[in-house]
């Protein structure tokens, strides 16, 4: 049975002090200082369109084009954990690549900590390579075989031409909950379990402010996938990251997020509070997720967004 985790509204209403992991101490001095009020959204997406054109199969007909994202405009706040949901192919990853500047948006803006970094050109997005940092769904596609774990933690430091102490690798280890020897191995001697967490060591490793998350559990197994979530969480918290998720599992999102941005086919069709909109969707089609999601327990269990709509089974 898979471990429970907390609900985001719970944990958000718990007056309980925040006992700080092993992840408390990764605040170096380059971390953010505490005081300043927040009054700039840390992620602003305005209108944002991302049409892939398709190779043309016609001699008289345009070339097709698949309009990935059309009009999605949302708000991040500093230190929320933000939810993104939909079906396969709506457009999250599409989403989440033009916010981390991996790709180029066909019009429309995005703004992180108050920058319009659209249209900026690559040596003066560095900054923001440090400050957001991704996870992605398959650890094993995005750690190099042919690197020792230890290197493949550092290198955001050395790319970055940051020093990249073994104290520092040995710090990030044990906040994932990593023994510091792992650093000595390669990722195909660990689990997927592991290999997530030795990616998420990689992404804190330059001290980033924000951490976008692309169905960091949906390629893992059913036993480890409450405990990479509530690792995430409790790094969240304690190094006061934003957060981006990204999932097709609406119960993961519900127990991890404090906000969700409910997307179709490209569009925003609903952003609140993930409580009332859980409670009480607006939207047709979130009332459909709604009425399909699964309990945690049955979202662990690997069924899709998809899959539910399919079977229309609640239980
Ligand atoms: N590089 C690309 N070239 C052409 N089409 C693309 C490209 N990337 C994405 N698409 C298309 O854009 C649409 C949105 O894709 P995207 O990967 O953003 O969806 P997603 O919501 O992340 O899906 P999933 O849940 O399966 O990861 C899809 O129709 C996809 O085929
Ligand atoms: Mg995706």
């Amino acid at each position: 049975m898979p471990e429970h985790v907390p609900p985001a509204h719970d944990r958000e209403h718990d007056p309980a002090p925040r006992q700080h992991g092993p992840a408390a101490r990764l605040h170096g001095p380059a971390a953010r200082q505490d005081g300043p009020a927040h009054p700039e959204p840390v992620i602003r997406v305005v209108d944002l369109v991302r049409d892939y054109p398709r190779p043309r199969t016609s001699l008289v007909r345009p070339a097709p084009v698949v309009h990935a994202l059309r009009g999605v405009s949302l708000e991040v706040k500093h230190g929320e954990r933000f939810g993104i949901v939909g079906e396969s192919g709506c457009g999250k990853s599409t989403l989440l690549r033009i916010v981390a500047a991996l790709d180029r948006a066909t019009s429309g803006h995005v703004f992180v900590e108050g920058t319009d970094i659209t249209n900026l050109p690559e040596r003066r997005l560095r900054p923001l390579r440090e400050n957001l940092q991704l996870v992605f769904q398959d650890p094993m596609s995005s750690l190099d075989p042919r690197m020792r774990v230890r290197d493949i933690i550092a290198e955001p430091l050395v790319v970055q031409g940051h020093p990249a102490s073994g104290q520092r690798v040995r710090e990030l280890l044990e906040a994932v909950g990593l023994s510091a020897d792992a650093g000595d191995r390669y990722p195909h001697q660990f689990s997927g379990g592991q290999r997530q967490r030795i990616s998420i060591a990689r992404a804190l490793a330059p001290r980033p402010r924000i951490l976008i998350a692309d169905e960091p559990v949906s390629a893992l197994d059913v036993s480890v996938r409450a405990q990479v979530l509530n690792l995430i969480s409790d790094l969240v918290d304690d190094l006061d990251l934003t957060l981006v998720f990204v999932s097709h599992d609406l119960s993961v999102v519900k127990h991890v997020c404090d906000r969700v941005a409910v997307m179709n086919a490209g569009q925003i069709v609903e952003t609140g509070y993930t409580a009332d909109v859980y409670a009480a969707p607006q939207h047709p089609y979130t009332q459909r997720l709604v009425s399909a999601i699964p309990t945690l327990q049955r979202a662990l269990s690997g069924a899709t967004t998809s899959d539910l709509l399919a079977n229309g089974d609640p239980a």
